[in-house]
């Protein structure tokens, strides 16, 4: 369902009730994740026979909902994930922000949502982030955690893709996403439920599978743990991603195995960067089935020396306990292992802007 747009020009209303500069601050002293908001949103909406219209970057506020909109009862709904950081020589820059444009447009076509022309959803981000500037928060961990959705906007009932949309931006100063920082996480493996199966709609980052995903989630936080894997669908055998974060698994003669692809889990673009640094290090990196099965064997024989989760908001978590129905089992002696250290570092520091960003990943934001 590809529009037709023309270019959109975004009506900017900076926001004449600012949070006052002392509470941010505040606020600022102890970040956690998802919790605080910044003063704008960006906003662009679609109908039928208009396509993309009425862009605006204006003051934060609720969005007045009819009892009958489509997203409330058939959860026709899209995401994305990214960061805004500011580098320690004061840029302030997006992390491969075209990889979620893209990945945007392919949950929109699963979801029979309208695509938005990637320099839409690049504007839109960018000029949210300038408008917000001062609320990327510095230092290490910290960053503007950007969030880009859309949904189903139509009053209707019948069971079809909604006529009317709407894409917004918010922004939220975010510190770790784990209350533990840098520790190693601990999982729980879903045995019982299970996230995506075969041509669902796993790949798509829509609402859905994350909704999908709560009482697994809800399983592994009485369990003690802070993440839940799935495993696969069809044969409950395969490890696939955790609730949020795509996962890798290192060896003792230095390679990686990662789950592959295939329209059950996120191609997560921490993923895809990890395997382009671990690749370019001459790592050997399998994107590979690993079952739970091989997973517990290679930790009892010591093949298996670290295993981490991966993702826009949790960066790069070492896996250092997993527990499972029958018993439960620690990788690298519960510590943060050198080769996910490793790898975490090298991608940290282009993010951070402290390392040649020799890939061209880093989208930098002129001027603020
Ligand atoms: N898998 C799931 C289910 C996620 O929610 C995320 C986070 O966005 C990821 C993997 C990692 O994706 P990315 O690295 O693009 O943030
Ligand atoms: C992200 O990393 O951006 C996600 O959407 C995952 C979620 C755990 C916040």
């Amino acid at each position: 369902m590809q529009a037709e747009t023309p270019r959109l020009t975004f009506d900017i209303k900076p926001n004449t009730n600012p949070m006052p500069e002392a509470d941010r601050l505040k606020a600022f002293e102890n970040l956690g994740f998802g919790t605080l908001f910044s003063d704008h949103m960006a906003v662009i909406r679609w109908s039928e026979g208009k396509g993309w219209h009425s862009a605006e970057v204006t003051a934060r506020a609720p969005f007045p909902i009819d009892p009958a909109s489509s997203v409330l009862h058939y959860a026709q709904e899209i995401f994305e994930g990214m960061k805004a950081y500011r580098t320690s020589d004061g840029r302030a820059v997006l992390f491969r922000p075209e990889q979620n444009a893209h990945r945007f447009n392919e949950s929109a076509r699963r979801m029979a949502m309208p695509e938005l022309p990637e320099e839409a959803f690049l504007e839109a981000v960018e000029k949210l982030v300038r408008l917000d500037a001062k609320w990327i928060p510095k230092g290490d961990g910290a960053s503007l955690y950007l969030r880009p959705f859309m949904f189903a906007s139509e009053n209707f009932l019948g069971v079809r893709p909604s006529k009317e949309y709407i894409f917004c931006v918010i922004a939220s100063p975010v510190g770790p996403y784990f209350k533990g920082g840098a520790k190693p996480v601990s999982i729980w493996v879903s045995e019982h439920y299970t996230r995506a199966a075969p041509g669902g709609t796993g790949a798509a980052k829509c609402g859905g599978n994350y909704a999908a995903s709560l009482v697994a989630q809800a399983e592994a936080y009485a369990k003690g743990c802070d993440q839940v894997v799935f495993l696969d669908a069809a044969e409950h055998k395969w490890v696939e991603e955790l609730g949020g974060m795509n996962v890798f698994f290192v060896f003792e003669d230095g390679s990686i195995v990662t789950p592959p692809l295939g329209g059950t889990i996120l191609p997560g673009i921490t993923r895809k960067s990890l395997i382009s640094l671990a690749r370019e290090e001459g790592v050997t990196v399998h994107e590979k089935p690993y079952s739970f099965e091989e997973w517990k064997a290679d930790v009892a024989s010591g093949k298996l020396k670290e295993a981490f989760a991966c993702g826009t908001a949790a960066v790069v978590a070492a896996i250092g306990t997993v527990k499972y129905p029958e018993g439960e089992f620690q990788i690298g002696g519960g510590q943060n292992g050198p080769v996910t250290t490793k790898l975490r570092d090298a991608l940290v520091g282009i993010q951070r802007g402290q390392s040649n960003d020799r890939h061209g990943w880093l989208h930098v934001i002129d001027g603020i």
